[in-house]
């Protein structure tokens, strides 16, 4: 959007200070790169962000392999007959990941007699004309059996399908495909199967994805979500979280090796978001794998962002049981590191790049990262992280290696580790900080004083939560907390010769599927937009710049003087001098800036500004674009600049030099 600047003053509406501040930047004497990392996006499968999220499947448990079966489904049949419908769970070793499937014995049947019908992920949202992809696994002998499948509608009516005569008379699994295209819209459909005929049949892996996935792959993920993340030009993307690294107990930890190869072997776990909070259950709520290593490597290669996965370190999440694998069987742990290494960037005739060229990508991933542990603390990770960092070293010398510094970033636990790990050589230090919005305003100098030298810092996971929206939900992503969030990454931004990369958390939450606010991105079945946290983190990738200008006001750093926070950056490929200036209090003030050791390309500067006077504005599925950046101009001189930063703003100049 852009709009005049001066108009934009009078929508402020603001008193403006009577003495201008001057700020200085030194575009001549550059004090550090930014990492091409700097900005970058957490991914975990909480709030439905990935099964019911990004991951497009429409149909919920479509294996059977919930705790509870049918769970998802709902089975009719006129008349009822005893025993027509049974899940069987088979013995044999071939299909310990995907035991169960549902057997149905038909009797001379007719259409409409027996329908199983799935609510999708809060129902599935259904877009008039598009193609959607059917496909099952199936095993009859009997010939001739019809299935009638549709989309419904939330009045009951089909918007959609086709009917497939099943090939029998074969005695192993065979698979079905089938495309038909929807002939309504609806936000909340419902997909239902009628089976006809005589004979008995197996089903197994129900599946259902819309034909306009992210790059058209079937299989794939939801477009629209994935476009959000390309938008921002993240520099990595972290994966799997988060939490689901840890699980609530050993057996319920992230494994990566059952996330890969064929669907129908990727055995699915419960999602430990399922039952993390007693006010926020999701019975429903489970991990299919569908969405797993290969996936995610894939997805971080298409939106240009380093892979960043984070693995488990033989412990549990430690607000849970806190089990730990004991130190003498810690080698299955280690391995499955080192075998994520070559996964990723082993050559084809290694045994896990061969698994990697096997699903499609021959091609090396070049994972440079890998994070040992999530929100893992104590002597005890201490030592485990130890053996990780040893064997890694060992066999890949420059590989970096993420550790946790646990949940808080300062106390006793945060102390230990942070020493600790600096000791050990560690390359970079995960912190995480949900705090209230005045945290970040009040720590936006955290870095100043960190060394420059050794370990380097990933502000892993940080929101702003503010405590005047007890409620949560989307309404607690609001300007206040992003304007913080925009204060304290310019600190971060100042320093990033120390920290190297930095991402808000979590990313994604479905409306009717949340556990945990605030959020990057809220979606419903058919629609998403960004927070205002969103489009401030995009205006800080978008304009990272690469190399950090230092900038100067009355000697000093400009961090919450006057409620003012400000970086500056140049780009070289640009060729821009790009400000960030925060003005965290309800009046405007004008801001005197001054280049030196440069000359300028422009007359005109061009500037993006977030400016709310209600700073608990929010957006939403209705208004998405409440709190959005506006561009406009303004007249720019090397030296004397005069700019007006509205009340409770975030501004991102961006001035032409030579
Ligand atoms: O981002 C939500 C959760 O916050 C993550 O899973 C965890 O790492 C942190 O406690």
């Amino acid at each position: 959007m852009k709009i005049n600047f001066s108009f934009l003053l009078i929508l402020t509406g603001f008193c403006v200070y009577a003495q201008n501040r001057t700020i200085s930047i030194r575009v001549n004497e550059p004090v550090a790169d930014v990492q091409p990392t700097m900005y970058g996006v957490f991914f975990e499968d909480i709030n439905f962000g990935a099964d019911g999220g990004i991951y497009a499947e429409l149909i919920k448990n479509r294996s059977f392999e919930f705790t509870k079966p049918l769970m998802g489904w709902k089975v009719e049949q006129k008349p009822f007959r005893e025993g027509a419908v049974m899940v069987i769970n088979r013995q044999e070793k071939e299909h310990s990941s995907n035991p169960r499937f549902l057997r149905v014995k038909l009797e001379n049947t007719h259409k409409d007699a027996l329908v199983m019908t799935n609510e999708g992920f809060r129902g599935m949202g259904i877009k008039q004309g598009l193609r959607y992809d059917f496909s099952m696994m199936y095993r009859t002998s009997a010939s001739g059996i019809k299935m009638h499948i549709d989309l419904v509608n939330q009045s009951g009516q089909k918007i959609g399908g086709t009917v497939v005569t099943v090939q029998g008379g074969k005695d192993g699994w065979q698979k079905q495909e089938v495309s038909f295209n929807a002939t309504a819209g609806e936000p909340k459909g419902k997909f239902s199967i009628s089976i006809e005929g005589n004979g008995t049949i197996d089903l197994d892996m129900i599946s259902l994805f819309p034909s306009d996935t992210w790059k058209g792959r079937p299989g794939g993920m939801r477009a629209d979500m994935i476009q959000m993340l390309a938008d921002m030009k993240p520099g990595f993307i972290r994966f799997p979280g988060g939490c689901i690294v840890e699980g609530f107990n050993l057996e319920n930890r992230y494994q990566w090796k059952k996330t890969i190869g064929p669907l129908e072997d990727r055995e699915l776990i419960i999602n430990r978001w399922n039952i993390e909070f007693a006010h926020k259950p999701a019975p429903d709520y489970f991990q299919t794998f569908g969405l797993g290593f290969f996936e995610y490597f894939q997805l971080a290669e298409d939106i240009g962002a380093e892979p960043l996965p984070i693995l488990n370190c033989g412990m549990a999440c430690q607000f849970n049981t806190a089990e730990v694998t004991p130190m003498d069987q810690l080698d299955p742990f280690v391995q499955d590191a080192l075998d994520l290494i070559e996964f990723a960037n082993g050559d084809v005739n290694t045994t896990w790049g061969r698994k990697r060229a096997e699903m499609g990508h021959a091609a090396p991933f070049n994972l440079k990262f890998m994070g040992v542990g999530n929100e893992n603390w104590g002597p005890q990770y201490l030592e485990r992280l130890e053996v990780f960092k040893n064997a890694i070293r060992q066999k890949y010398p420059d590989f970096k290696i993420v550790g946790s510094s646990g949940t808080d970033p300062n106390g006793e636990r945060f102390d230990l580790l942070n020493t600790s790990m600096r000791k050990m050589g560690i390359d970079l230090i995960d912190e995480h900080f949900y705090r209230k919005p005045s945290w970040f305003l009040e720590n936006a100098q955290r870095y100043d004083s960190y060394p420059r030298t050794g370990s380097k810092i990933f502000a892993g996971e940080y929101a702003g939560h503010d405590e005047r929206v007890p409620a949560g939900g989307p309404t607690k992503n609001n300007w206040r907390a992003a304007m913080a969030e925009a204060a304290f990454l310019t600190g971060v931004e100042r320093n990033a010769e120390v920290v190297q990369l930095a991402s808000y958390a979590p990313l994604f939450a479905h409306v009717d599927g949340w556990q945990w606010s605030p959020d990057l991105i809220w979606v419903d079945n058919l629609r998403v937009y960004g927070t205002p946290s969103y489009h401030v983190q995009k205006l800080f990738s978008l304009n990272k710049g690469t190399k950090v200008l230092p900038v100067q006001s009355n000697n000093d750093v400009l961090a919450g003087q006057d409620s003012l926070y400000a970086s500056a950056v140049f780009d070289a490929d640009r060729k821009e001098v790009i400000i960030k200036l925060v003005n965290a209090k309800p009046q405007s003030e004008a801001v005197n800036f001054s280049l030196e050791g440069i000359k300028l390309n422009a007359k005109e500067a061009i500037v993006s500004v977030m400016a709310y006077a209600n700073d608990l504005l929010s957006n939403s599925l209705e208004n998405p674009f409440a709190v959005v950046p506006v561009e406009s101009s303004f007249p720019v001189k090397a030296k004397g600049t005069v700019y007006y930063s509205p009340g409770y703003s975030f501004s991102v100049i961006r001035i032409p030099v030579k």
